[in-house]
């Protein structure tokens, strides 16, 4: 699909890979908009970026915030393609902690139901739109790579680390509902993939102590350092440009294998 005239939906695009992502659609002569709970950070990048950007506030949990999401790129934009979704929490917290007490239930839940449920509310109302523009056109077809859905897990989907109980299983959940999606959405032209980046350069990461982050950094074999946040906006560019990615998940990682 190419990205020039079309219109995107970007959750969690006020901040890091999120925001990465908006800069390089906008680069590329693509619409954007931005899906966060950061008016203020998304205020000033629509203020940077100009006319081809918008921002609204929305919680990617709530129905009613992405469905005005999904309206909001329908009326200003003319239709909208597709949706990166990047919101998302890291919640981390051991099953027990020092003095045997159980982890807090309601910690592990907030994580599960912003990085997957949340990921499941924008692929629906997103799909939702696409097919009904898709059903009304006479022109769209099948075979025309009508829309796209890019889901962010992380490695700890595969390699999860202990404390990261709700992150993992969190993504391991975008991993698993990703080809189901996949499959059901052919007869609408619409592709669903998934990337699972190792460790980047963002706010997320950057609130960690010095030592933590030049553990992660030492722990990447190849190249030696975090992840920039430009590079997984080249990765979504790419998925959205070549048509026959479809039900897969790309791990960007420098090969990092958490153990
Ligand atoms: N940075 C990394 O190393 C890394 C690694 C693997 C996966 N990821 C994943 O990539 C995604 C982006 O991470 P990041 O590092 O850019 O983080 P970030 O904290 O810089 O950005 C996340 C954005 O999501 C927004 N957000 C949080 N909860 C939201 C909600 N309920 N509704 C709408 N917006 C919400 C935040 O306001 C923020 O702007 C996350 O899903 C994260 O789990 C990041």
């Amino acid at each position: 699909m190419q990205i020039e005239q079309r219109s995107f939906l970007v959750t969690g695009g006020a901040s890091g890979l999120g925001e990465s992502v908006v800069r390089a659609i906008v680069a590329q002569g693509g619409k954007v908009v931005i899906a966060d709970l950061n008016e203020s950070a998304g205020q000033v990048l629509v203020d940077e970026l100009g006319d081809n950007t918008r921002f609204v506030r929305c919680d990617v949990t709530s129905g009613d915030d992405v469905q005005a999401a999904v309206a909001m790129a329908e009326e200003a934009f003319d239709g909208l393609q597709g949706s990166i979704n990047c919101a998302g929490i890291a919640v981390v917290q051991k099953l027990l902690d020092r003095e045997n007490n159980p982890a807090d239930l309601e910690a592990f839940s907030r994580g599960v139901n912003i990085n997957l449920v949340g990921s499941f509310n924008v692929a629906r109302l997103v799909a939702a739109s696409i097919a009904k523009r898709v059903a009304a056109s006479t022109t769209a077809e099948v075979n025309a790579d009508n829309g796209i859905i890019i889901n962010t897990a992380s490695i700890a989907a595969f390699d999860g680390q202990v404390g990261q109980g709700s992150y993992a299983s969190s993504k391991a959940g975008v991993v698993g509902m990703m080809l189901p999606l996949a499959r059901e959405l052919t007869r609408h032209g619409i592709r669903v993939m998934t990337i699972a980046p190792g460790v980047f350069a963002t706010p997320m990461i950057q609130s960690l102590p010095e030592k933590a982050r030049e553990q992660l950094e030492a722990a990447v074999p190849y190249p030696k350092r975090l992840g920039n946040p430009n590079e997984f906006a080249k990765l979504v560019v790419h998925i959205i440009d070549n048509a026959y990615l479809n039900g897969e998940v790309i791990r960007l990682d420098g090969a990092i294998r958490m153990v």
